[in-house]
């Protein structure tokens, strides 16, 4: 007997009762794996060694799980068709044979009431599970191919081949290899992209896995060729204010008509890196002059968003050193030096803002962070200035002790004299 991947719910769900009482009395009796142990080919053993530790063997299941057969019969009669042994499955019955539980809600609750169940469903839309499921191209990903057969670890799981870290090389492995995508008219440079990102650098080297990764964007089991509102619903669901203030803009509605990728237009897709105030006006680096020069309106007003941001960075900078001065003199500005937070996050709320492209909305913030500059400076020089008053205080007190003691010395020497003369 073979499996009906398409339809027999029944049976499906029949195999899976049997299953899991099998999985049940497993250890009592599994003679493939110990058989498989000891095969010389190493094709043959290695899916035995390896799937001791897989998710699917500590929870109680064998073998049969997947490939059907009779574990209770020590000899290859084991692997009887007509006790539903079907071999290795080919790469388009993968999605099927997984399916069987992990698409089957009341089954899969027993186990974890939190696990999804939409897998293959999600699979079977994206480009991998059309090009294989229809056009039976064997090139695009399976189940096994993200997750391996044998060592499939839950995803939290740092050994497993979809945790955050290992996810890149896990996609790259195909997307990566020019030959396996020479058939295909898509470039073959994402993995060595993104692994210049401040995304993936925030992973690993920051150790902060809410930072994207390939099927953060693409989705786990429905990577699907990103459309335009897609592209900007991708990085609105962690960049939400920039996202908000774009999608009000007149750029958001030009770029959709021009067919311009959203956010990825000016921060690009895999490689994106920090952002920065040069990024800004119609200079060299500034992102504006791909499409904007001086003598058109995005251009002047790319100039002045520009003169904005640096007027509140460099006042900032400003009032910062002349803090330090003062603290390094000795001076309490520590108050101040809090004070001047405030105009940091000013800063940084300008940098979002920028995303409407209005002047107005960007002066607003910045005009707020400049009025805390002021102040905080102010207090600063009142700093310094106090100290160039206690130094000239300091000098004057030296200058009179100096005269007292002079004026001391000569007193007693005058005594002394007298003294001698007495
Ligand atoms: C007595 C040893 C023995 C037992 C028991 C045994 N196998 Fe095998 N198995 C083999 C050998 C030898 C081969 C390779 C020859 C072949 O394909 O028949 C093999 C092949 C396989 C293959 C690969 C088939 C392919 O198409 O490449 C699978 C899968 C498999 N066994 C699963 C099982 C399962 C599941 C059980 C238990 C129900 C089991 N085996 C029990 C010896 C065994
Ligand atoms: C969770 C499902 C699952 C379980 C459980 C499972 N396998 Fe497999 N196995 C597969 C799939 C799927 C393939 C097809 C190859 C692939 O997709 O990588 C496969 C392939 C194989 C092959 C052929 C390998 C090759 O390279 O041709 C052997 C042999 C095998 N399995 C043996 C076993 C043995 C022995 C066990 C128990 C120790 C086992 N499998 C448990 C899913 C499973
Ligand atoms: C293109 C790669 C890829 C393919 C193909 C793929 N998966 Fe996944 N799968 C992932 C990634 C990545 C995750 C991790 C999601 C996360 O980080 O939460 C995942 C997570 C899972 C989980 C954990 C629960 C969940 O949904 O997050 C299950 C179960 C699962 N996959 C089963 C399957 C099955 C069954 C198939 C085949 C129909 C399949 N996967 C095909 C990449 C893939
Ligand atoms: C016999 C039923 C069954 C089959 C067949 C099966 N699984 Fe599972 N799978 C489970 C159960 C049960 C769990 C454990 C769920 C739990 O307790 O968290 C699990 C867990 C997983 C997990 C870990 C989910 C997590 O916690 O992050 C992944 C990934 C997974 N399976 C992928 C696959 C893939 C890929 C296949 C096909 C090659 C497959 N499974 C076949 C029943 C099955
Ligand atoms: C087994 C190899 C393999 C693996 C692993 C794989 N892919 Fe693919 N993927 C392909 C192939 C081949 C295509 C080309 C299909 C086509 O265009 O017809 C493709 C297509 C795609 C597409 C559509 C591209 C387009 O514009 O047409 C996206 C997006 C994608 N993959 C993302 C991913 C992500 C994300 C992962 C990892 C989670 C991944 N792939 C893992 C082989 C793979
Ligand atoms: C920050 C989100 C993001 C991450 C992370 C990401 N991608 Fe993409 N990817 C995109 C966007 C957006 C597009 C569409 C570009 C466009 O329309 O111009 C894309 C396009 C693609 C394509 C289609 C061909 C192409 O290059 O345009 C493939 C294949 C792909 N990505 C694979 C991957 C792989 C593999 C990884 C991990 C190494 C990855 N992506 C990481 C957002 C992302
Ligand atoms: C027309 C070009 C353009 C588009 C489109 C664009 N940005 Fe930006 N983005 C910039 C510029 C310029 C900066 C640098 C501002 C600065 O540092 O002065 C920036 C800065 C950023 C920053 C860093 C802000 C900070 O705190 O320093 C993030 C995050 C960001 N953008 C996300 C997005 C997202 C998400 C989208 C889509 C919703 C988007 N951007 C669309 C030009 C653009
Ligand atoms: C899953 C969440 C997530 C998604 C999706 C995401 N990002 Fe990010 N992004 C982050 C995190 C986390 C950082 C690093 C911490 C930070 O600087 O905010 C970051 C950093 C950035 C930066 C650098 C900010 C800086 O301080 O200079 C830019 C620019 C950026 N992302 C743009 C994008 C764009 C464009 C997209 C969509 C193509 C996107 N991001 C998708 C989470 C995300
Ligand atoms: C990919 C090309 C492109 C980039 C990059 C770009 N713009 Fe634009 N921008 C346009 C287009 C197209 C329009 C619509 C012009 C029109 O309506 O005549 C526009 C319109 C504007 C407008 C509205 C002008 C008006 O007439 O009301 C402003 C302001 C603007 N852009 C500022 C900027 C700034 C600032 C940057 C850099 C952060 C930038 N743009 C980057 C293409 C771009």
């Amino acid at each position: 007997m073979r499996f009906g991947f398409k339809g027999a719910p029944l049976l499906g769900l029949s195999l899976i009762l049997v299953w899991s009482q099998t999985a049940v009395a497993q250890s009592e009796q599994d003679s493939c794996s110990t058989c498989h142990r000891v095969l010389p080919d190493e094709r043959l053993s290695a899916p035995a060694e390896q799937f001791s530790d897989d998710i699917h063997a500590t929870k109680g299941f064998i073998c049969i799980a997947c490939h059907g057969g009779d574990a209770t019969i020590v000899g290859p009669a084991a692997m009887d068709p007509a006790k539903g042994y079907i071999g290795a499955p080919q790469r388009q019955q993968v999605p099927a044979l997984c399916g069987r539980c992990h698409s089957n809600a009341q089954f899969m609750r027993r186990f974890n009431p939190a696990l999804r169940v939409d897998q293959v469903v999600e699979f079977e839309t994206s480009v991998h599970g059309q090009r294989l499921l229809s056009d039976g191209d064997p090139n695009v990903a399976t189940c096994t191919d993200c997750h391996t057969a044998h060592s499939i670890k839950p995803v939290s799981d740092p050994r497993s081949s979809v945790h955050p870290l290992r996810v890149p090389a896990t996609c790259g492995g195909c997307h990566a290899d020019a030959e396996r995508m020479a058939r295909y008219d898509i470039p073959t440079d994402q993995l060595d992209l993104y692994q210049t990102s401040i995304h993936w650098e925030t992973i690993s080297e920051g150790g902060d896995l809410s930072a994207p990764t390939c099927n953060d964007c693409h989705g786990n089991h429905g990577a699907a060729p990103p459309g335009l509102s897609w592209v900007g619903n991708v990085c609105a669901q962690c960049h939400s204010m920039m996202a908000e203030l774009f999608s009000e803009s007149r750029h958001s509605r030009v770029f959709a008509l021009l067919g311009n990728p959203g956010c990825a237009t000016c921060h690009r897709n895999h490689d994106i890196h920090p952002a920065s105030d040069e990024m800004l006006g119609l200079g060299e680096g500034a992102v504006c002059a791909n499409c904007h020069s001086a003598d058109d309106q995005g251009g002047q007003t790319a100039g002045a968003l520009r003169m904005a941001i640096d007027s509140l960075r460099t006042t900032t900078e400003e009032a910062h050193s002349i803090l330090l001065r003062a603290e390094n003199s000795g001076m309490e500005v520590s108050q101040a030096l809090f004070a001047l937070n405030g105009a940091q996050d000013a800063l940084v709320k300008a940098r979002a803002t920028i995303h409407s492209f209005d002047v107005e909305q960007v002066n607003a913030e910045v005009g707020a962070g400049l009025e805390i500059v002021t102040e905080v400076r102010s207090r600063g020089e009142q700093a310094l200035s106090d100290l160039r008053l206690r130094r000239v205080w300091l000098a004057v007190s030296v200058v009179i002790i100096v005269a007292l003691i002079v004026g001391l010395v000569m007193k007693i020497r005058e005594m002394e004299h007298g003294g001698g003369r007495i």
